[in-house]
């Protein structure tokens, strides 16, 4: 299966828009689609939300292409942070979205190679993301991809607050 990765251009933006809605859907809708839930998914994966993300330079798209359409991206946010107290600042992986249809075939591997790539260019050798708790699917994954659990966090959907593990990775040089 030949993927092609780049970074994501403003002609990407309504596709972007629609993959990031689906793979929302698909990944946390096990209660079903909430008034709560469409209100997040409509806006933060909004037409404006998305191009405004590809224009900010402290952030970096990276998508996967597969045939002629978009079947996942991963969003790097590029100004370090630090994921905990004990950690110095490092890059944070902020979205990684595989289409449903497109889950288990080596793309989500593959646009981790590319993030190691972008981010060891910058000279950083950690990078961090957070998960949902209950997304054993994800935290699998990012396991055998050698991210570790340093902590945890929440993540404010209107009112509700969802506990999400913090995984940190050490990059080879
Ligand atoms: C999690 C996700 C990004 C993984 O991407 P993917 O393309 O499905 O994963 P891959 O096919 O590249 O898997 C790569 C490796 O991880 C392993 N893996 C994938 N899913 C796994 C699972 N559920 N359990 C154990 N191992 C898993 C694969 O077996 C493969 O191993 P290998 O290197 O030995 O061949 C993708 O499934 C996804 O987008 N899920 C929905 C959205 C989501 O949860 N995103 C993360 C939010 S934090």
């Amino acid at each position: 299966m030949e993927i092609i990765i780049r970074e994501a251009k403003k002609s990407d933006i309504n596709n972007l828009a629609v993959l990031k809605q689906q793979v929302w859907i698909s990944t946390y809708a096990d209660e079903g689609v909430t008034a709560q839930f469409s209100e997040y998914v409509l806006s933060e994966y909004s037409i404006e939300n998305i191009r405004k993300s590809i224009s900010d330079k402290s952030k970096l798209t990276l998508i996967a292409i597969y045939d002629k359409g978009i079947v996942g991206c991963v969003e790097i946010l590029l100004s370090p942070q630090s994921p905990v107290n004990a950690i110095e600042p490092c890059m944070e992986i902020s979205t990684f979205y595989i289409l449903e249809r497109f889950q288990g075939l080596g793309i989500g591997k593959k646009l981790l190679q590319e993030c190691f790539k972008v981010i060891t260019r910058l000279n950083h050798y950690k990078v961090w993301l957070t998960v949902y708790y209950k997304n054993q699917k994800a935290i699998d994954f990012y396991a055998k991809q050698n991210f570790t659990v340093i902590g945890e966090t929440f993540f404010l959907l209107g009112k509700d607050k969802h506990k999400n593990l913090i995984m940190l990775r050490n990059i080879d040089k």
